[in-house]
Formats: C-alpha cells, sequence, structure tokens
C-alpha cells in the first residue's frame, strides 16, 4: 500500500493481489522469447534504438516491391514510417506466405451460426481475393476510394478487406450491430464510393436484416454510388436498380488474375469509427506498412505462434480487434484463423466451447465481458467440452477482474494456459502491453508490461512522472509503426485529443501505475477516476473488489456528486443466482471494506438486470454517471448496445 500523505493529485492504489503465476516450463521452452532474461535483452535492444529496430524488422518481415529509403520521418503529431517504400498488405498476406510453401495450408476456418462451415487455403483464398479485386475495378473503385463495409462475420467479410488493401482502396468496416443513422453518418464522413453488405446475418436464430438498414443509411449517404450484396440467408429484400448489385453474379464477370498493386507504405489501409467522450465518432487512420508490420509482430510475440496452431480470435471484424487479429496480423503470419458467426449462447451457452473442441482451436482469445457471460452461465456448460487443445488464452478490451482471470485460468485454460491480458486501442493498431506466454510470470488483473519498441510512462497533470506505486495518466513517449495517422479529414481534433495535454507524448486516456516489478495495472478512463474526500480512486479496484464476491456476475463504479465528500462512489451490480437485497447491499459494503478499506465503501448500490453496454462490451460509465446524479438527458447513446438496458436501470430507479 502507497503511504497515507499521498500528493492528492495521484491516484491511490487500492488493489492487493500478490498470486503469481510463472510460465509453464513446456511452453517456454519452445517458445520464441522463451524467459524474462530473453525479453529484456530484446526489450532493451529495441528501446535503444527503436527506428532501427523496427526498420530492421519491416526489411525482414514484408514484401518490398520498392525498398524504403527512411525508417521514420517525425512532425510531430503526424509519422510516416518506412518511407518511400512500396509495399501491399494484401500481397503480405497471401502471395508471400504461398511463395513460402504455405499454400495449402488452411488460412480461414469459418463456421455460420446455424451451423454451416467452410474452410479456405491460402490459395484457395487468394484466388477468392483476386476475383473479388477485379470486381471493385470492374465498379471503378480506384486507390483511394473509401468503401464502405457493413456485413456479418463471413468469409467475404474478410475477403472483401483484404481486396480493398490489394488495389489500395481504403476500407471502412461498420460492425453490423449499428443503425442506420450511425452508418450513413460514417459513410458521409468518409465519403464512401461503395457500400459492401448482405442481405442478412444470423444472430441467435435470427436474420439480422442488414440490407435493410443499409437502404436507410444509402438514403443518406449521397456519395454511395454501388452497392455489393452477399446472399447469405436468403430472406426477401429489395435491390434498387442500377445501385444495387448481388455478389456473385458480379463475380461471374471476372478472372482470377489480379497481381497486388504495389503501394507507398503510408497509403491509408483503412478507416476505423471509434466513439469520443463527445458527440461525433472519430475515424482513426491507419496505413500500410507500419500498421502491416505491427500487427504481424504483435500477433507472433503476443501469443507465441506456431505453425500448426489454430486460433481463434472471438471479435467481429467491425471492430480493430478484428483487423489486426483476426484478419491481417495472423494472416501475414501464415497463421490459420478462425471466424465465428453469431452468438456465444446460440444454440446453447456452450457454443464457443463446441467449436474450440471441434476445431482444436490452441490459441484462443476473447473480451472480459464474454469470460464474465461465461461464469454467471454455469461452469456446466464448459465442463462438457475437451478444452485439452487449449495453449495460449488472450483477454482484450477492458481490464479482467482478478476473479474472472483466475476462473479463465482454472476453468478454460484448465491452469496450464499463460492469459496474456493485452492493453492497446483502436488508435494504437495493435497490442503495446502484454505478457508473452512464455516469458511473463503473470499477476492476474496487469497487462504486465510493454512489448519491444514501445516505451510507456506514467505522469501527472503536468507531465512529471509519478511517484512509483501511484496511478497517473499513462503515455506513449516514442512513435511506433502501428500508431494512428490521424483522424479523417480532421487533423486538428487528433492534435488536440491525443498530443496536446502532455507535450510530446501521445495521451491514451488512460490511467495506470506501475508496481514494484515494474508491471503496468491499467485503472481505467482518466474521465472515470471517482474523487472521494480528495482520494482519487480507480474504477476497476472498486469493480474488482465487487467480482471477487460470489454473488455478483457484474459491476459497474462510478462517482457522484456529494455535498460532503465531493464524489461518494455509486455501484451498479448484476447478480449471478441471487435476489436483490437490503441485506445483500450489507454484505456487499462490508466486503468492499475488508477487500480495499473504508475510503472505497459504496454509498450506494443499485442491483440491475443488466449493465449499459457498448456495442464493444465496455460499461458505460458515461451514462450511469447521470443516472446516478439524477440527470434526466443521458448525452449520446449512439454506441450504447442496448437500449432497454438504460430504461429498466432507470425504472428501477424511480421505483
Ligand atoms: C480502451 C481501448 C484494445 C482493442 C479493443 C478495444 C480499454 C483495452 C484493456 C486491457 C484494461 C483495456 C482501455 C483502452 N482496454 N484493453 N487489457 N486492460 N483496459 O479498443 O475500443 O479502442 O478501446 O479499452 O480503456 O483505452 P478500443
Amino acid at each position: 500500500m502507497p503511504p497515507s500523505d499521498s500528493p492528492s493529485n495521484q491516484i491511490q492504489n487500492v488493489m492487493r493481489e500478490e498470486r503469481l503465476f510463472p510460465p509453464p516450463a513446456e511452453l517456454s521452452a519452445n517458445s520464441a522469447i522463451g524467459s524474462m532474461e530473453a525479453y529484456q535483452e530484446l526489450y532493451a535492444k529495441s528501446t535503444a534504438d527503436p527506428v532501427a529496430f523496427w526498420s530492421d524488422l519491416a526489411k525482414e518481415e514484408l514484401h518490398w516491391f520498392e525498398p524504403f529509403q527512411e525508417g521514420l520521418v517525425w512532425e510531430e503529431p503526424v509519422a510516416k514510417w518506412f518511407v518511400g517504400g512500396k509495399t501491399n498488405v494484401s500481397y503480405n498476406c497471401l502471395d508471400r506466405n504461398i511463395e513460402k510453401g504455405l499454400g495449402d495450408k488452411t488460412a480461414i476456418i469459418w463456421e455460420g451460426e446455424p451451423g454451416d462451415a467452410k474452410t479456405l487455403t491460402f490459395k484457395e483464398l487468394h484466388t477468392e481475393v483476386c476475383r473479388f479485386s477485379n470486381v471493385l475495378k470492374k465498379l471503378g473503385v480506384e486507390e483511394g476510394d473509401v468503401v464502405s463495409i457493413y456485413m456479418p462475420m463471413t468469409p467475404e467479410l474478410a475477403i472483401a478487406m483484404l481486396a480493398c488493401a490489394r488495389v489500395g482502396a481504403v476500407h471502412s468496416v461498420v460492425f453490423g450491430g449499428f443503425s442506420s443513422e450511425a452508418l450513413a453518418e460514417r459513410n458521409r464522413d468518409a465519403n464512401a464510393k461503395v457500400q459492401l453488405t448482405a442481405d442478412g446475418g444470423w444472430r441467435r436464430g435470427k436474420v439480422l436484416p442488414l440490407k435493410e438498414t443499409v437502404d436507410e443509411a444509402l438514403e443518406k449517404s449521397p456519395s454511395v454510388e454501388h452497392c455489393i450484396v452477399l446472399k447469405r440467408c436468403e430472406n426477401e429484400i429489395t435491390m434498387k436498380e442500377g445501385r444495387d448489385h448481388w455478389w456473385h453474379d458480379l463475380l461471374e464477370e471476372v478472372d482470377a488474375d489480379c497481381p497486388a498493386t504495389p503501394l507507398d507504405s503510408e497509403t491509408p489501409l483503412f478507416i476505423l469509427y471509434t466513439s469520443g467522450s463527445t458527440g461525433k465518432p472519430k475515424g482513426i487512420k491507419h496505413t500500410t506498412a507500419g500498421y502491416n508490420l505491427y500487427a504481424k509482430k504483435t500477433f507472433e510475440w503476443v501469443f507465441d505462434h506456431q505453425q500448426d496452431d489454430i486460433y481463434w480470435c472471438t471479435a467481429d471484424c467491425g471492430w480493430i480487434t478484428g483487423h489486426s487479429y483476426v484478419v491481417y496480423g495472423p494472416l501475414s503470419a501464415g497463421a490459420t484463423t478462425l471466424l465465428y458467426e453469431g452468438a456465444p449462447n446460440h444454440p446453447e451457452p456452450d457454443r464457443f466451447w463446441d467449436l474450440v473442441e471441434k476445431y482444436k482451436v490452441t490459441l484462443f482469445y476473447t473480451a472480459p465481458t464474454a469470460v464474465r457471460a461465461f461464469i454467471k452461465w454455469g461452469d456446466e456448460w464448459v465442463e462438457k467440452h475437451d478444452l485439452s487443445s487449449l495453449r495460449v488464452l488472450g483477454s482484450v478490451g477492458e481490464g479482467i477482474n482478478p476473479e474472472a482471470w483466475m476462473w479463465y485460468y482454472e476453468k478454460i485454460g484448465g491452469g496450464k494456459c499463460p492469459i496474456v491480458d493485452t492493453w492497446w486501442q483502436t488508435e494504437t493498431g495493435g497490442i503495446m502491453m502484454s505478457p508473452l506466454p512464455g516469458a511473463t510470470p503473470l499477476k492476474p488483473g496487469s497487462c504486465t508490461k510493454p512489448l519491444p519498441g514501445i516505451i510507456p510512462a506514467i505522469v501527472d497533470e503536468t507531465g512529471e512522472p509519478v511517484e512509483p506505486g501511484f496511478g497517473g495518466m499513462l503515455v506513449i513517449t516514442h512513435p511506433w509503426p502501428g500508431m494512428l495517422r490521424g483522424l479523417w479529414g480532421d487533423m486538428e481534433r487528433y492534435q488536440e485529443t491525443y498530443w496536446a495535454k502532455i507535450p510530446h507524448n501521445y495521451l491514451a486516456g488512460d490511467n495506470a501505475r506501475q508496481d514494484e516489478d515494474g508491471y503496468y495495472w491499467i485503472m481505467g478512463r482518466i474521465d472515470d477516476v471517482i474523487n472521494v474526500s480528495g482520494h482519487r480512486l480507480s474504477t476497476i479496484e472498486v469493480e474488482s473488489a465487487l467480482v471477487s464476491h460470489d454473488k455478483v456476475a457484474e459491476a459497474a463504479a462510478i462517482g457522484r456528486p456529494d455535498d460532503l465528500t465531493g464524489q461518494a462512489i455509486s455501484v451498479f451490480v448484476t447478480l449471478k443466482d441471487a435476489e436483490p437485497s437490503e441485506e445483500l447491499k450489507k454484505a456487499l459494503k462490508l466486503h468492499v471494506r475488508h477487500e480495499i478499506g473504508a475510503l472505497a465503501v459504496p454509498a450506494d448500490i443499485h442491483f440491475a438486470v443488466a449493465l449499459p453496454k457498448t456495442r464493444s462490451g465496455k460499461i458505460m460509465r458515461r451514462l450511469l454517471r447521470d443516472i446516478a446524479s439524477g440527470k434526466e438527458e443521458v448525452g449520446d447513446t449512439s454506441t450504447l448496445e442496448d437500449y432497454t438496458v438504460l430504461a429498466k436501470l432507470r425504472e428501477k430507479d424511480e421505483s
């Protein structure tokens, strides 16, 4: 514990986590980075001269039609990596692996929610990508044109992304759960020329009417000239003459000959919209060579990828995790990547474990929100399956509470699989901090150490490093190849959001602390800090204390105004199998007092049926803050997953 006379502008660390899990010996023995010493050596080398480190890797790991002249040109806040070189992401994912002899290896294993399935080798994927590239060209898509993708998780979604990359078009994938309004806003902002979609997609046994949503969106997306529709669910849709084309009809008119276009290293590869704290979504821009290298290397390091692995990341391609760790990272590493279309609980809550068993998945990457759902659904669904193929487990999207971590480790990993808790952001392009499975001793709840070439720091408002053990703002002090290159069409907002507050440092927007072993602990978003009587507390720590109670499934902690203490802690809790009661409230308060101490005891506890979450599964504390402080208007809800959750919480509150 830190001393009690701590500087009041630093965030207190109240979490006590002393469990330590060393890497399994057998895994270390076969791993490219098989010990902490090996990691430290690589890290020291990488940070002594990051540009030389990344440049050497870029030469080895990517195909160059023309070599680059300079590793990095840095005109803050704009980075250019591997300047003057020409490469192609689709070439690196496909042609290069075929040249290396992996042509007949399975690239994609796909399973639809109804149980239909398909596999594609690298050669087959190459053929499909070339054909679809020719479709795009035929419709007039040229280098720099934006293609908007609103599709279910099918092989064609990955094929479309790779086809855009092949011809130098910029894709903007919009998650299929977003509304027509949200899609139209993104299409307008990106000036999209072509829309890709499907008649529908399967979700919990029902057809998501994607084309219907697209029809509405295209009414308000004047730049879109063509819409290509994949036949997936055979549901009735309307096709607009002249604008809409069936995917399979267009494929019939093209051949499979389409050499990859040599593209400048800094050619935009994709835009991905992510919600800002206010209003308009931010179009995060990523480019070609730096992003490609970063996705590939971080995939290989973090998952200890071996050529016979079967890798499954459960994210949808509508998120950055789907871009970097379903498609680009694994495919450029020559990995077999599994795509699943539907819900984790369809037809039953064991669908994921069914897939792991069936395809003998070895590397598995999912989100804490899913892990907490599995815990709630009960261990019996897991116990029905043989999960012994698993070797490494991953977590991404938010902090994983230590109790959820332990469950994941024991029930899914059988106590033998390292958990890589990966910290990163849409903006960072790839994983920034994570254990390495063969090297890093694990502490539940910590993302442990930075990856090679990444130099983080934790600073206070003035940019000074905080005292060891205390929380502060997490910044990255040196450019890295996977970093965003700007916000689409708004470089001013880019500068303001990420580079203005702490000069010459990338501001991640998260709080973090480092412990005595130099391990990093993410403490939540800067805006979410709770300040009780001058003690600054992190949301994750209060939530983790609550989740460690055996009746609690999920918890969200926020600060609401309080006359006496400035802010008081208000928590929203969902329960496992228990009934809400005054008694349980008391028990939970006692539990937090015991786990953390009196200063973190919640002033009020709200039991909820569900917590409001973004479509990517993150708890929306901002909305809860509004509810707890009695505000009527709850701010921007366009990224909210289930609007009824909010209504239910308000009803509860009013009753
Ligand atoms: C924010 C980024 C990372 C790709 C998917 C989400 C939170 C992410 C962790 C982690 C604690 C985490 C942070 C970050 N976050 N991973 N392992 N531990 N927090 O990307 O939507 O851009 O969100 O997610 O707050 O800033 P994103």
